[in-house]
Formats: C-alpha cells, structure tokens, sequence
C-alpha cells in the first residue's frame, strides 16, 4: 500500500519525503487554507502560485492532488485544466481533484462525474473526493477516475454523532451496531470499495482518505487500499510504541565501552 501525506504545509511536506517513505500529496481547500494562514501568521507575502510549485517541487515527481473550487461541469473542466496547464509542467506530477457530486444541496448532481469523464478524456489523471459510499466509487471509476478518495473518517463522524470524541479517536472497522446505508465504519467503507473494484476488475485505484489515526492506517492495508493518505501527526504516530522507547533507553543503558570501536554511541 502507498501512502501519501494529507497535507499542504510545506515543512511538512519536505519533513515527510526526507524520510523516504511518502508515495504522494493530497490536498484540498481546507488544507490549503490552513497553509496560506500560517504563511500570514509568520508575515510571509503569500503567493499561492509561488507555494504551490515548492509542494510539487518537494514531492519529488510523485502525484500531487490539487483540487478545484467550481462547482459547475464547465467551470471545473476548465479550471481543472488551467490548474494542470499551469502546475503540471512543474514536476509532472499534477492530479486533479473533483468532487464526486459539486452540488452544494443534497441534490443528484451529475456536474462532478461529467468533469471527471471529461478531464479523463483529456489525458488529465483525476482524483475523485467526497466519496462516501461504494456506489459514489463505482460511478467515479466508471468516469475515468484514476484515484477515488473515499473518507473513512467522516463517516466514521456521523456514525457516532451525538457522542463525545476526539477527531482522532480510534472507531472500530466493525463498527458499533449502527450503520450509513449498509456501511459500519469508514474501513469497511473502504473495504467494500476495494472488494467491488476487484470483483469487477475496476483499474481505479483505491485512495483512502480522512484517515486520523494510526490503527486506521493499519485497517486500511488490512483492507486492501491502494493507498492511504495521511495526515503528518497519523504518519508521527505510526512510528511510535512505548514499549519501543523503552527498549531504546534500556539498550542505550547497556551501551559496553566495548562497543565504541565500531564508531557507535559512547
Ligand atoms: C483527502 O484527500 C481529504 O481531503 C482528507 O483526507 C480529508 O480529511 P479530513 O476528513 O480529516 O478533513
């Protein structure tokens, strides 16, 4: 499984490939929003343009998804191409975001498939976002979507609305007896897209997203995501054990002065 960081704050972006572990960027408008307010909040001059090229400079030829505000089928056809048209060249490493439905009402809106069908056709690689059932999947892959980003921890959100938690708070993959439309938990929202796109032999790769804690990561491989994207805390997280502290501190006790000639720890 791939794992690319959610993110648009470019430390920790440059912090995250330095570690030779990152497959690819995702972002969104929010994301973006929170790097262009730390940029203000350090008086940095704040050009999108200029910030943008640096994460597709920093993510070293891998994909890096950028997403479009519009929200009708023309607006976003051409601001999909414009934002491919200008970033591409870059790196080349550009993927276009859109939103499996764009109404802002809980409407049908086909506005989202048709700019995916679109862009596709245009050779422009598209990850589709907002997914929150195996069938909002199955239409975008049918669109041409390269990616489909289905968002575990959000559903995972409405599930246990009107308990008290953390964002981050770990939600069992089996769920706790209650359900969205036939779906238990945001891993098994996943999993049943991966099953679907397997059965059916769907080339869409499996992006799962909205992910807020390290168990969730693991449940995502467990369950056959193509690839997950993280946030940077989730990929800190992941690295860590108690009992691996621990261990290092015991081992580091035990450092012999013997062991100095091999250029190690004194
Ligand atoms: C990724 O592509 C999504 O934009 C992101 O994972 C959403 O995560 P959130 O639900 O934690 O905001």
């Amino acid at each position: 499984m791939k794992i690319f960081l959610d993110s648009a704050i470019l430390s920790e972006i440059e912090e995250s490939y330095a570690s030779g572990i990152v497959d690819g960027v995702t972002t969104n408008p929010s994301l973006m929003k929170k790097a262009v307010e730390e940029l203000k909040r350090s008086g940095e001059n704040v050009s999108l343009e200029s910030y943008i090229k640096k994460i597709l400079l920093a993510a070293k030829g891998t994909p890096v998804s950028l997403e479009v505000t519009s929200t009708e089928y023309g607006d976003m056809v051409k601001e999909g191409k414009t934002l491919y048209r200008k970033f591409n060249v870059v790196a080349k490493n550009v993927v276009i975001k859109i939103p499996v439905n764009s109404s802002l009402e809980n409407q049908g809106s086909f506005d989202g498939i048709k700019a995916i069908r679109a862009l596709s056709r245009a050779g422009i690689p598209v990850n589709c976002t907002l997914i929150f059932t195996p069938e909002q999947a199955l239409l975008a892959a049918k669109a041409g979507a390269k990616f489909v980003s289905p968002f575990a921890g959000r559903i995972d959100d409405a599930l246990r609305e009107g308990e008290s938690f953390d964002k981050s708070d770990y939600y069992p993959a089996i769920g706790k007896g209650k359900h969205d439309n036939g779906v238990v938990s945001g891993v098994d929202l996943v999993a049943q897209c991966v099953r679907i796109f397997k059965m059916h032999g769907i080339k869409s790769r499996v992006l799962a997203a909205s992910i807020r804690n390290a168990r969730q990561l693991r449940e995502m491989a467990l369950a056959g995501a193509d690839i997950a994207t993280v946030p940077f805390y989730v990929l800190k997280d992941a690295i860590k054990h108690a009992k691996t502290a621990e261990g290092m501190r015991k081992f580091t006790e035990d450092i012999v002065p013997e062991y100095a000639v091999f250029g190690g720890k004194k």
